[in-house]
C-alpha cells in the first residue's frame, strides 16, 4: 500500500455544482464564486458549460461568466461541451481547455444528451477534430460507471472500452463518474482495475458523488490503487438533473480535510475553501451541508 505526497483536485462546483440548482443565480455570484475559488490554491476549476439553455437553464450565461474569469492567471478553466455547437461557443468565448462527456449507459446518454452512446462518441470525435485544430486540451467524462439510474450496474469492461476510445481520441485525462453516488470501495477498486487494463492510471481521475455517503471511502480506496486526480465541489454542490436521484459531489472541503490528515498535499487552503463553501451556500439560501464546513464554521 502506498500513498502519494500530492494529489490534484479538479473543482467542479461552478459547473456540476450549479447545474443542478433550480434557484437561478445572478451572473455576478457565479463570477464571484470562481474568483474566490481562484484564491484558494486550486489549479483547475471547471468554469461552466456550453450546453443547451433549454436543458440547463442555470448555465445560460456561460459566455458572460467565462468572459469575466478567463484572464485570471495560472489556472486551467475547462468548460463542458456536448456537441459542435457548444464547441463553437467555447472557442468564441476563448476557452483553452474543454471537457467532453458520455456515459457507460446508453439510456443515460439518451436522457442527458438526447442521443445514443454511439452517437455521443461520434459527436465527441467531431469536437476532438475542432479541439486539435485549435490546440485545445480535452478532458473526458464517463458517467454512470458505478451504476445507472435507468440500467443499474453496467459491466466495468464497458467503461474500460469507452475510456480507451476517449484516450485514443486524444483526451488527456478520463474522469470516471459515479453520477448517482451508489459506488462502494471494493466496486470502485474493481472499476479502476478494469480501466487500467486499457489506459495508464496516470490518465485516470475519479468523480464521486456522495449520495450514499461513500465518496471519501471510495477516494481512499482508489488512492491506494494509484489514482491521483479527484473531482470535488465546494459545499458538496452538484448533481445532474437528468440522473434521477443524483445528489451532490463529494465536498472539496471534506476531501482536503481527509488528505491533510493523511499528510497528502493539495496546495489548497482549507480555511479559504470553507469560506467559499459558506459564500455559495448562503447565495443559494442555505448553510453548507458538508460536515467539515459545519464543524469549522462552528469553531
Ligand atoms: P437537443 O435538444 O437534441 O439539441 O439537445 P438539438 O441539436 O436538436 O438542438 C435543439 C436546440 O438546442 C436548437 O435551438 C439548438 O440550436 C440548440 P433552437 O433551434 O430550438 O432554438 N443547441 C444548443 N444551444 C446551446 N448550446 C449548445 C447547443 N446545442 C444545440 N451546445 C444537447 C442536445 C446535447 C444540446 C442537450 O441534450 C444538452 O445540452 N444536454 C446537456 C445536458 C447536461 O448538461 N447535463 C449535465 C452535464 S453531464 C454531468 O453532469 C455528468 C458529469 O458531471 C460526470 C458525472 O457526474 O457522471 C460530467
Ligand atoms: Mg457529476
Amino acid at each position: 500500500m502506498s500513498f502519494p505526497d500530492t494529489v490534484q483536485i479538479v473543482e467542479v462546483s461552478p459547473r456540476d455544482g450549479l447545474q443542478n440548482e433550480t434557484k437561478l443565480l445572478a451572473t455576478d455570484i457565479k463570477v464571484e464564486l470562481i474568483k474566490q475559488l481562484a484564491t484558494t490554491g486550486l489549479k483547475t476549476i471547471e468554469a461552466t458549460s456550453f450546453v443547451s439553455q433549454k436543458w440547463i437553464p442555470q448555465l445560460a450565461d456561460a459566455s458572460e461568466v467565462f468572459d469575466a474569469i478567463k484572464n485570471i492567471p495560472n489556472i486551467n478553466f475547462p468548460v463542458l461541451v456536448p456537441n459542435e455547437a457548444g464547441m463553437g461557443q467555447a472557442l468564441h468565448a476563448g476557452a483553452k481547455s474543454i471537457a467532453v462527456f458520455t456515459a457507460a449507459s446508453n439510456t443515460f446518454c439518451q436522457k442527458n444528451t438526447n442521443c445514443t452512446l454511439d452517437e455521443s462518441l461520434k459527436r465527441i470525435t467531431k469536437i476532438m477534430d475542432l479541439a486539435k485544430k485549435n490546440k485545445i486540451t480535452v478532458r473526458g467524462y464517463i458517467s454512470c460507471t458505478l451504476g445507472c439510474p435507468y440500467e443499474g450496474e453496467i459491466p466495468f469492461t464497458k467503461t474500460a472500452e469507452i475510456a480507451k476510445e476517449l484516450f485514443e481520441m486524444g483526451c488527456y485525462q478520463i474522469s470516471l463518474g459515479d453520477t448517482i453516488g451508489v459506488g462502494t470501495p471494493f466496486r470502485a477498486k474493481k472499476l479502476i482495475d478494469a480501466v487500467v487494463k486499457q489506459i495508464p492510471i496516470t490518465h485516470i481521475a475519479a468523480h464521486f458523488h456522495d449520495t450514499y455517503g461513500q465518496a471519501l471511502a471510495n477516494i481512499y480506496a482508489v488512492l491506494e490503487q494509484g489514482v491521483r486526480v479527484f473531482d470535488a465541489s465546494v459545499s458538496g454542490l452538484g448533481g445532474c438533473p437528468y440522473a434521477k436521484g443524483a445528489s451532490g459531489n463529494v465536498a472539496t472541503e471534506d476531501v482536503i480535510y481527509m488528505l491533510n490528515g493523511m499528510g497528502i498535499s493539495t496546495g489548497i487552503d482549507l480555511e479559504k475553501i470553507v469560506a467559499v463553501s459558506n459564500f455559495i451556500a448562503n447565495a443559494l439560501g442555505r448553510s453548507p451541508t458538508s460536515k467539515v464546513a459545519l464543524a469549522m464554521l462552528a469553531n
